[in-house]
Formats: C-alpha cells, structure tokens, sequence
C-alpha cells in the first residue's frame, strides 16, 4: 500500500491557498490547512474536503511569530509525522515605497514573506533524517510574477519575494538530499489591496496571452511540483506570461493609462 502524504498549506484557507488545499485533497494528499484569523474559511473548507473523502484538518498560528510556528510545526508532526510537502503560500502585500520606508511595516511583511517560510522549511528538513534521499519531500514557495519583471511599487514585498526566489537554489543545495526545493511564480490572479473591480478585470489581461490567469493552474502546479522527484532548485512562473511585459509600475496603477494608449501600429 502506497504511504499517504501530507501537505501544510500556509493562508490555506481562501484564495490561491484555497485552490492548492483542494489539488492536494484532490490528489489523495492529507491536508493541513493553515490560517491566522480565517478560522471560519479554514473550518468550511476542511469539512468541504472530508465530505468528499480527503483527510483534512485545520491549524492556527501567526506565521510572524516563532513560538507559534514551532508550535503548529510539533502539532502536525505529533499527528500526521514529519510533513511530505509544504507549500508557503501566506503572505503579506502592503503598498509602500522605497523613499519613504516604514521598517516596522517591512519587518512585518519579511516575518510572514521570508522568515516564516525560511522557519518552517528549516523545521521541516530538522523533522528527517540527515542522510535521508527523499525525492518525494518537497517544499514549494509561491512567489510572484514580479521577482522576474521588477518595479519599484509594493517595494518590501518585492524584496520578500526576491529574497525567497532566491532561497529556492540555495535551500535546494543546504537541504537535499532530505527533500527538494521549488518556486511558483504567478502572475495577477485576484483583486488586491486598493484595486478596483473595473481596474481588476483590465488589469488580469496585461499579459502575452490577454486573458485573465486561471488561479487553479497556478495551484496544479504547485501540486505538480510537489509530486515531480526530478525537479529541485527551480521556478516555474505561471502568469499568461505577464513576466515578459514590463511595466514602470505595478500593472494596478498604469492599466488605465495602458488602455487609453493607442494601439501599437501594426
Ligand atoms: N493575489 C494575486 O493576484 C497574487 C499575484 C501574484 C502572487 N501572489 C502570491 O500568491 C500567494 C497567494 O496570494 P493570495 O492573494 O491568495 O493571498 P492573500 O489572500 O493575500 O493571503 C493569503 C493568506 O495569508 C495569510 N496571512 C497573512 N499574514 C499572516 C500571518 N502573519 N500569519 C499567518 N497567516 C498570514 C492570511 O490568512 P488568514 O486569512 O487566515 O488570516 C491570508 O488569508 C501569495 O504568496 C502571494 O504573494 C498573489
């Protein structure tokens, strides 16, 4: 008999964290599905999973704080065992600037963006043995579309992000051979932050293929990554290509001038 494998999705509860929840359920996966204030979110979505015959169990903790991550690091391990995949997806998006910083505000998003995941990852490769080959662990970080196509809006969340791309080559070194190391960079998926619907729907289609980004692709392929043994130290971005559409600023705030543009001649 096959073992069965578990996943820790963090800001699993709504949203992309959601729509990775039920690909791993989906999959035959146990999922732990991690929330901070969401607990009703988490509580429905556990339940909707078990109805449809997957094992899935919610967990609460604030991922800016280190008792609470181990805390919630012992709690599935004394459950469950040492994890199969975790999947970073929580975090933070706060507009600032790099002229006008608030440390107390980019301290908060590096916690929930950089360390928390850095703090989890090192718990979960403490959790397996040393010398242990585990091609089918793994630790998947949901980046942005972003770290590939740099602007200088929602500066200390792209900072995180760059940090955290650049942690999936360096942890894929530090802990192989216990478990591999990926990154999912998705491109504009929901409304966020100050954005509009109206801003939203334009917005989404600012990338090579026009077309708004299936936020449940990008969620395959973390579960794709998590169940590929071959892959380790890389980055996938999943976002219609938006990548390779520069923009001087982040896409929300330039969408309407973008439209008004006349279009390119042909
Ligand atoms: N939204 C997009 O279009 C987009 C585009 C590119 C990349 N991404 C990336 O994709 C991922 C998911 O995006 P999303 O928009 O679905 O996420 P989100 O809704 O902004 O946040 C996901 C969850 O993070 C949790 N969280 C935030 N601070 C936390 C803390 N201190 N402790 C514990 N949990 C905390 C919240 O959980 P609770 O609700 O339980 O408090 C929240 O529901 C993120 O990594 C994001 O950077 C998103």
């Amino acid at each position: 008999m096959s073992e069965v494998k578990s996943v820790l999705v963090t800001g699993g509860s709504q949203r992309l964290g959601a729509l990775i929840c039920r690909a791993f359920a989906q999959a035959g996966w146990t999922v732990w599905c991690h929330y901070q204030h969401s607990a009703t979110a988490a509580l429905a979505l556990c339940q909707e999973l078990r109805d449809q015959g997957a094992q899935a169990q919610p967990v609460q903790a604030d991922l800016a704080d280190d008792a609470q991550r181990q805390q919630m690091m012992a709690q599935i391990h004394a459950h469950t065992g040492p994890l199969h995949c975790l999947v970073n997806n929580a975090s933070s998006f706060e507009p600032d600037s790099a002229d006008a910083l608030d440390p107390q505000a980019t301290r908060r998003q590096l916690e929930v963006n950089l360390l928390a995941p850095m703090a989890l990852s090192s718990l979960m490769a403490q959790s397996l043995a040393p010398l242990a080959a585990s091609a089918t662990r793994s630790i998947v970080h949901v980046l942005d579309q972003k770290v590939l196509n740099l602007n200088p809006d929602y500066f200390s969340y792209t900072l995180s992000k760059l940090a955290l791309e650049r942690a999936v080559a360096l942890q894929a070194q530090a802990l192989a051979p216990r478990l591999r190391v990926c990154g999912v960079a998705p491109g504009l998926m929901f409304l966020s932050g100050p954005q509009t619907q109206a801003n939203f729907d334009a917005a989404s289609r600012v990338n090579l293929m026009r077309q708004s980004i299936d936020p449940a692709q990008v969620a395959a392929t973390c579960l794709f990554m998590a169940e590929n043994p071959c892959i380790t130290g890389m980055t996938l971005a999943v976002d219609n290509g938006q990548h390779l559409v520069p923009l001087p600023r982040d896409v929300m705030f330039v969408v309407d001038d973008l439209l008004k543009a006349p279009p390119h001649a042909p």
